[in-house]
Formats: C-alpha cells, sequence, structure tokens
C-alpha cells in the first residue's frame, strides 16, 4: 500500500510535469536520481530504470499510470461501498427504531393480544372470519403469517435481531375464490402492523406490464411497479407473462424487472402473483426464480354448493337483502347446477346469482303494486326480501342449455 503510494505520488508529479508542457529531458533525469526512495521508487526498480533505455521508462511510467488510476479507482469504489453499506445499516436502524418507538413503553414485551388488537390486526382477521365463508387454509395462513409478524414486532421491541421473510405471495385457485378480496384483507393487515405504508393493492395484468414494441415493455411494467410502491402488486395470471413457445417474448424482460424489484425493494413492494395452480406449477418450472422469491404460496379451494349459498347470505346482507325461507333450496339446487356447467366462478356466479334477484325482485314489486288490485304501498320488508320467485333456477339454465355459460 505504502509502496504504491509513493509510486502514485511520484508519477503524478510526471505526469503534472508533462501537462505542464516540460519536455521529456527534465523527466528522464528525474527518473535516473540514484535515489529510487526519494523519487517514491524502491531501490530495485530505481536501479533496473537506470540501465534501460529512455522508451523503456516512458512505457513503465505509462503503466504505472495506468496502474495507479485503476487502483486509485478501486480505492474509490471500495470507499463508495463502505459509505453505501454504512448509510443502508444507519437507515435500516432508523426504520427499525421508528418501529420501536411507536411501541408505548408501558410493557417489557407486552402481550400478543395487545400487540394484535392495537395495531387493528384483530379487527382485519375477525372480518376476513365474518365475512368469507369457508376458506379455512387460507384464513389459517393469513393468521400464520400475522402471528409472525406480531411477534417479529415484540422481537424488534426488545431489540432483538428480526428478519422479516419474504411477504410476497402466490395465490392459486380457480377464478372467483376469493383470491383478490383475500389480498385486500393482506394489504389491509400489512398496513396496520407497519410493514407497508398504505397497503392498497394494485390489480395488473400482461396488457398492463408488457409493451407491444421494443422499449415499450420496461416503462410500462416500471409505471405498474411505481402504482403499487407501498402496498400490493397483484398480477392476474401471471403465467402469461411467459411464452414458452417464444424466446423473445417482452414478457420476460417485464419478468427480469420484476425479479429484481423482488429481490431488492421487498421493503416497498409486495408482490402477488395469482392463477390457476397447475399453470402457475408450470410457469415457476420455467422461471423458478420467481417462486423462491415467494415466501407464501396460498391454495384457494373451489367452494361447495353449501358455501356457496352461505357467500349469498353474506353478499345479500352486505346489500341489505334478506332470503325468504323458500328461496334458499331454490338457490342452492342452482349453484350445484351451475358447478357443472363451463365457465363456473365460484362466487362470482354467486355475486352474479344475486344481481339477477335483484332485477327480478324490483320487477316482480313493480308489477305487483302497479296492479289495480293493490294500494302501490310497498312495506320495508318487501324492499329488503328475496322470495322464491326471485331466483334463477336450474330449470332456467337446463332450458337454456349452450347458453347457460353466460350466465
Ligand atoms: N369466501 C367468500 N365469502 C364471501 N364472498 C366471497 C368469498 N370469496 C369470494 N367472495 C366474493 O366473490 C367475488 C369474487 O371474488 P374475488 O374477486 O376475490 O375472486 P378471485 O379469486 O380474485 O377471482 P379471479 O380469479 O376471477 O380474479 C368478490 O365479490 C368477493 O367478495
Ligand atoms: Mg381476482
Amino acid at each position: 500500500m505504502l509502496r504504491s503510494l509513493l509510486l502514485s505520488a511520484a508519477i503524478l508529479g510526471a505526469a503534472e510535469a508533462m501537462r505542464a508542457g516540460v519536455s521529456s529531458r527534465p523527466l528522464r533525469a528525474v527518473a535516473a536520481r540514484p535515489s529510487g526512495v526519494a523519487m517514491g521508487l524502491t531501490f530495485d526498480e530505481s536501479k533496473a530504470m537506470a540501465g534501460d533505455p529512455n522508451m523503456k521508462n516512458y512505457r513503465k511510467l505509462s503503466d504505472a499510470l495506468k496502474e495507479a488510476d485503476v487502483e486509485r479507482r478501486k480505492e474509490e469504489e471500495a470507499a463508495m461501498a463502505a459509505l453505501k453499506a454504512e448509510e443502508d445499516k444507519r437507515n435500516r436502524r432508523k426504520k427499525k427504531m421508528e418501529v420501536m418507538r411507536a411501541i408505548p413503553d408501558s410493557a417489557p414485551a407486552g402481550k400478543v393480544s395487545d400487540f394484535m388488537y392495537r395495531d387493528g390486526v384483530t379487527e382485519v382477521l375477525e372480518k376476513l372470519d365474518n365475512d368469507m365463508i369457508g376458506l379455512q387454509p387460507v384464513k389459517q395462513r393469513v393468521r400464520d403469517i400475522a402471528s409472525l409478524l406480531v411477534i417479529d414486532k415484540m422481537r424488534r421491541k426488545l431489540g432483538l435481531d428480526t428478519s422479516i421473510p419474504s411477504l410476497h405471495m402466490c395465490f392459486t385457485g380457480a377464478p372467483g375464490t376469493g383470491k383478490t378480496t383475500v389480498a385486500m384483507k393482506m394489504g389491509q393487515i400489512l398496513q396496520r402492523m407497519g410493514y407497508c405504508r398504505h397497503g392498497g393493492v394494485v390489480v395488473a395484468t400482461r396488457d398492463d406490464l408488457v409493451g407491444q414494441y421494443v422499449g415499450h415493455t420496461a416503462p410500462k411494467t416500471k409505471e405498474m411497479i411505481k402504482k403499487a410502491f407501498g402496498g400490493i402488486l397483484l398480477i392476474d395470471e401471471a403465467y402469461y407473462l411467459y411464452n414458452a413457445a417464444n424466446d423473445k417474448d417482452y414478457g420476460q424482460e417485464s419478468i427480469e424487472i420484476l425479479l429484481n424489484v423482488m429481490e431488492n425493494q421487498k421493503d416497498d413492494l409486495i408482490v402477488t402473483l395469482a392463477g390457476y395452480k397447475d399453470r402457475m406449477d408450470k410457469f415457476f418450472s420455467y422461471i423458478p426464480g420467481m417462486s423462491s422469491r415467494i415466501g407464501n404460496h396460498i391454495d384457494f379451494p373451489n367452494y361447495e354448493p353449501d358455501e356457496l349459498v352461505e357467500i349469498a347470505k353474506v353478499m345479500a346482507r352486505e346489500l341489505e337483502y334478506t332470503f325468504a325461507d323458500d328461496a334458499i333450496p331454490v338457490l342452492r339446487e342452482y349453484v350445484a347446477k351451475r358447478m357443472t356447467l363451463p365457465f363456473f366462478s365460484n362466487a362470482r356466479t354467486v355475486r352474479n346469482a344475486i344481481d339477477r334477484a335483484r332485477m327480478r325482485q324490483a320487477n316482480r314489486l313493480f308489477i305487483e303494486k302497479l296492479d289495480p288490485s293493490s294500494d302501490g304501498s310497498i312495506t320495508p320488508e318487501e324492499l329488503q326480501m328475496f322470495t322464491k320467485a326471485d331466483m334463477p333456477t336450474a330449470a332456467e339454465l337446463e332450458a337454456l342449455g349452450e347458453s347457460a355459460i353466460v350466465e
């Protein structure tokens, strides 16, 4: 090191002289001085140079200049890297301190339930339990993730080392099984616990991420990433990003950007992929780096007919409707039949059935109340009640035949 510094100093002096327009003579004279050490050269080097023809001295100097330059650049880079590492460490520490400061000092670690309550996590989990029918394995997984984050937060409070596992997720399941809805709940949980800034969900498909021509894809993907920063980027049917038949497909570029962000900006963005399980597994087999960056692979099962009826009740409740007792078996028979037909979309099909029921109920009330035999007044109960007559039926589906699939 000392040797290299001395050599650099000598070389810089010489280079300065050259830049100042001094001829090569004084430079050679300098190089030929007997005291190599005074020049910043070791004794052996000065001896070797003294015996060399002029050209050799020039070569050696220019080589040394280059060498010194490379070495200086390396040292600068190392210094910059050290500064950046120091800054990153400071930022991480600052973030940790902020989280710790946000927690009152009343108890050394506190109770798990206190943490869950204070952050509002319990509220979101209860809402998930009440509003979403079935989905036991999914709910359990969400609770597991929430528990891990609570424990992580408590460890932070005690100053223990914590490393958050990957929060990126993959939701597999058929259409209408609740993937987007659960992603939104996850966003709320993560936001309440301070793992993302706003917890909002931006839904993207291939068309939002991949361009039509060269240079179009990167800005599109980056734009969506920017939109989702601080929350969740939910990529529906993510496997369409990869086209196995064409390795020049622009989707590849989008995948590479996503992989990079998932690895290096996981504090700012949680990526969730959604789609059918078999296609997603195939996609992962082509892009193994994607699967390994995802910490939570959650499978959404199809609903049973009884669960679909319960879902219908939840949806009706949210819209301030109720079902007459005799309407329920009709609805159950309808969903059981609809399940056997193509393009069945689980809870979404139920939502469509309810929309149809609302229309029929309105139409029924309209006809009934405009009839001369009626005084035209409608009770609150009538406005809220779905009767058997309002329900779409299995018999109608059968009568529709092939065209039933659009229902
Ligand atoms: N278990 C459930 N309980 C109550 N409502 C549900 C349930 N699952 C889904 N829903 C409702 O069904 C509708 C469709 O759900 P969602 O959009 O989350 O499904 P998805 O899996 O994302 O569908 P897709 O694959 O087509 O995007 C939403 O209105 C949602 O609230
Ligand atoms: Mg969805």
